[in-house]
């Protein structure tokens, strides 16, 4: 699929090491018996429930497939986007595009509010962590999803302005954790472990943790700037949040209804889009995406 990336590119050949990576989903909408794929849905692969607070624009939300392209450069990221748009021109079109941006170095990187985000994330490099919480496992149903994932993306736009017009301590008690050290509250150190008892109860690191060793998940997130919603000329910016995990019912879903119902930061946030993909195992050399999927048609 790369190899035809390159050969059909949209524009001039790119500079030397793009380090384009391009990962494929397929939505819920896909086996909704359109394509005769119905009986092969993941149960994991649920509509996600509507939460409180949620201002999803159907404009933003959705899919039957899903195609992420990361790259250094975002034009090499839009350039792969364009390409594989223009070549499923007749059988697929796009829905929704959403750019984003993170810092290269995870080390001392801060989201659009200015804290340090990933600190209490799932180590990726933990191959045991990842077959417990991200990877779908041989025992897990069915059978063509297993080495592979569930991606869950929520457009969360932030009101900077309000969030800009509260003093430090308001947003640490928000976030239940130091601005400029990211140490929980009760502790020193940016990696020291969360003490709960000492957290706001509403803050988010009090509600995202998990309640159980079930619920974890791996972030993956992105800044967005969009320009200003001209309606009200407020920066039209934020969080475009993603995770990784071997279910969403049991993992993402628990976390965002605590968030939505209790969270503090819900003050300060707005959820616009929304989507969940089952991102089926990596390709094979000489195979195809999906193959596990169609060959089990
Ligand atoms: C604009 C929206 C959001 C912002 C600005 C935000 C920001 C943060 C920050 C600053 C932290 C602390 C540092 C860290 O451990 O990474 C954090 C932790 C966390 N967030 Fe969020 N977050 C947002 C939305 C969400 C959503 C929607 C979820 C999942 C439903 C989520 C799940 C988590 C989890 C699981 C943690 C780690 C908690 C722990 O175990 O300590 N966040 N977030």
């Amino acid at each position: 699929m790369i190899r035809g990336v390159r050969d059909q590119a949209a524009r001039a050949p790119h500079q030397s090491s793009p380090r384009l990576t391009v990962t494929f989903g397929f939505g819920p909408s896909l086996f909704g018996g359109r394509f005769g794929l119905a009986a092969l849905r993941p149960s994991a692969l649920a509509e996600l429930p509507r939460f409180r607070g949620d201002r999803l624009e159907p404009g933003r939300s959705g899919g039957d497939v899903c195609v992420q392209a990361c790259a250094d450069d975002p034009d090499v990221a839009f350039d792969a986007i364009r390409t594989l748009a223009a070549l499923g021109r007749g059988v697929v079109a796009p829905r929704w595009l959403q750019q984003g941006f993170r810092p290269e170095a995870e080390e001392g990187s801060r989201n659009l509010l200015g804290f340090r985000d990933g600190t209490n994330n799932l180590d990726a490099s933990d191959e045991g962590l990842m077959a417990k919480h991200v990877w779908v496992g041989e025992d897990d149903e069915p059978e063509w999803m297993r080495n592979g994932t569930y991606m869950v993306v929520r457009r969360i736009r932030v009101r900077l302005e309000h969030w800009d017009s509260v003093s430090v301590t308001q947003q640490e008690r928000a976030i239940g954790r130091r601005k400029r050290s990211g140490a929980p509250f009760g502790r020193r150190g940016e990696t020291d472990p969360v003490d709960p008892a000492r957290l706001p109860p509403d803050s988010h690191v009090a509600l995202a943790g998990p309640a159980s060793d079930e619920e974890r998940i791996l972030r993956r997130s992105y800044s967005f700037v969009d320009g200003l919603d001209s309606r009200f000329a407020e920066w039209d910016a934020g969080l475009f949040f993603i995770c990784f995990q071997r279910d969403p019912r049991r993992q993402f879903v628990p976390i965002q209804r605590r968030l939505s119902e209790n969270d503090r930061l819900s003050e300060y946030v707005v959820h616009t889009g929304s989507a969940i993909f089952a991102i089926p195992p990596g390709v094979q050399e000489g195979g195809y995406i999906g193959q596990t999927l169609f060959e089990s048609l």
